[in-house]
């Protein structure tokens, strides 16, 4: 499936901050959940930074991402326990897939939230898949205006989370990614499914 991110995956993994961002994802994901041996959607994975780096510790991972290049340069990883997915995730994509059948222990999203059209609704779609008691992580670019298409403000995060019936949520600001544009923080958002 091709769509506007096939323009960055030739040379998305020799970009230094999608490495950095990938290790600071990671390191907070351990500093808040043992991962060893779950099950793991990695959802909008690119060309799988931090599937990379989840991998020698999970179970397996399903990786989806829109992109067809994106995926194309994951597949390349030849990572032994992870599975591949070019489409759109959405409610006929989960009926019709065997990688979707079974729900997860772990869904991760690294910079992926702030750019669907719909948030909330995937939000609710996302946590459908889970287990119970399986967590949903995602890190995005921390905005006070949630007017702007850049990133997603914590307010908005904590009321989507509310209403879509996760539960020990948590919504911090464990980074912050120094660019040409500045410094930027990150939020990262965690909830459980009761
Ligand atoms: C900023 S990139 C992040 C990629 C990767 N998670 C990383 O941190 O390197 C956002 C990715 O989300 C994917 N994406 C956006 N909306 C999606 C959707 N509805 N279903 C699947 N992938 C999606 C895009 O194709 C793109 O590769």
């Amino acid at each position: 499936m091709s769509n506007e991110w096939d323009e960055y995956a030739e040379n998305w993994d020799v970009d230094p901050t999608v490495e950095e961002y990938a290790k600071n994802a990671f390191a907070t994901l351990l500093d808040n959940i043992n991962i060893d041996d779950l099950t793991v959607l990695d959802f909008g994975c690119g060309t799988g930074a931090l599937t990379q780096l989840m991998s020698p510790t999970v179970k397996s991972i399903v990786a989806i991402d829109a992109s067809s290049e994106m995926i194309k340069h994951l597949n390349k990883k030849a990572l032994n326990n992870v599975s591949s997915i070019s489409d759109y995730l959405s409610e006929e994509l989960v009926q019709s897939r065997p990688e979707l059948a079974n729900k997860f222990d772990l869904i991760v999203a690294s910079s992926v939230c702030a750019f669907l059209p719909d948030y909330e609704a995937t939000l609710s779609l996302l946590k459908s898949q889970l287990k119970e008691g399986g967590m949903f992580v995602q890190w995005d670019w921390l905005s006070n205006d949630d007017s702007s298409n850049i990133g997603l403000s914590e307010k908005r995060v904590k009321q989507a989370f509310l209403a879509s019936g996760f539960v020990n949520t948590r919504v911090n600001s464990p980074f912050i990614m120094s660019s040409s544009k500045g410094n930027m923080p990150v939020l990262m958002a965690i909830g459980e499914n009761a």
